[in-house]
């Protein structure tokens, strides 16, 4: 199936309350495995990638890839740039024909935050780019963008006059959730993504996705926020995976089977996510 923009994928989430698993990659493995477990669920699926990974890989070697393994499996899939507070990087992105970019700019003033996702957004629908905003940071580092707290909750006045002023396809709100693995049970702010969704109707995202309850996902989604990050988990089931091959088979070089055997892992972990989130059989 060819790659479909973002927006596509967003809308029919956000309009029949099914959420669509946002899942970080670092490398052709991870990529390859989310993309099958989209194909074993008939699922939509968002393949999203860190700074840091496109700093390691590049842009377009990304571009490429993604247009090729996800050209050869049978359901929607977007590419997008998870955190990004580089103007640099996002219009690498863009040029490289990427889907979809989270400009990051919530270190910056409420004003000049707004000023200059303004200015990504208009280059980005020029080439048909989505833009996720993001005005109050998102409570720990993912990749090496964040910080350990969670920024100052904005109005909600403010906040709707941000996503109407600058035009984003989705918004990132602060509401509790928390990059990496949660210390004990996070306090989720479920109003939030009503008020904002009742204001203006737009697909909220889901940030921290790892360690939270299938209870907590179900109601974020069905209070409007389908797009559900989920990087640290993976993370953790690609090293595990690797560790344990090798304590278990030290004699074994052919990598890949050591690949295969991590696949397998990750595409049993994506596809619990993909059930949780009620995207099961949505591919069109
Ligand atoms: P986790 O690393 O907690 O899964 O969060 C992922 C995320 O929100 C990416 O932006």
């Amino acid at each position: 199936m060819p790659v479909v923009p973002m927006q596509q994928i967003l809308r029919d989430a956000f309009d029949k309350r099914y959420g669509v698993g946002a899942f970080n990659i670092v490398d052709w493995v991870t990529m390859d495995a989310v993309l099958a477990a989209a194909a074993g669920t008939r699922s939509p699926v968002i393949v999203q990638v860190s700074v840091k990974t496109v700093k390691v890989m590049g842009a377009k070697l990304i571009q490429v890839m993604f247009a090729e393994m996800a050209g050869r499996t049978p359901v929607p899939a977007t590419l997008h740039l998870d955190h990004c507070p580089d103007r640099q990087v996002i219009e690498d992105c863009i040029a490289a024909g990427w889907n979809s970019v989270l400009f990051d700019a919530s270190k910056l003033t409420y004003e000049e935050n707004l000023a200059q996702t303004k200015e990504v957004v208009a280059l980005a629908h020029r080439h048909g780019v989505a833009v996720e905003g993001e005005l109050e940071a998102v409570k720990g580092v993912e990749d090496g963008v964040g910080s350990e707290d969670q920024g100052a909750v904005v109005p909600l006045d403010k906040a709707v006059a941000f996503i109407r002023a600058t035009g984003i396809d989705s918004f990132a709100p602060a509401i509790g959730t928390a990059h990496g693995v949660y210390k004990g049970t996070p306090k989720i702010n479920f109003d939030r993504v009503s008020e904002i969704v009742a204001a203006e109707p737009i697909p909220l995202v889901v940030h921290g996705g790892t360690g939270l309850s299938e209870e907590t996902f179900h109601e974020l989604i069905r209070r409007g926020a389908p797009k559900v990050n989920v990087s640290t988990q993976l993370k953790i089931v690609l090293a595990d995976s690797y560790r344990t091959y090798l304590e278990e088979k030290p004699k074994e070089y052919d990598p890949l089977k050591l690949l295969g055997a991590a696949k397998k892992n990750l595409v049993a972990q994506v596809i619990y996510f993909m059930k949780v989130f009620g995207s099961e059989g949505k591919a069109a």
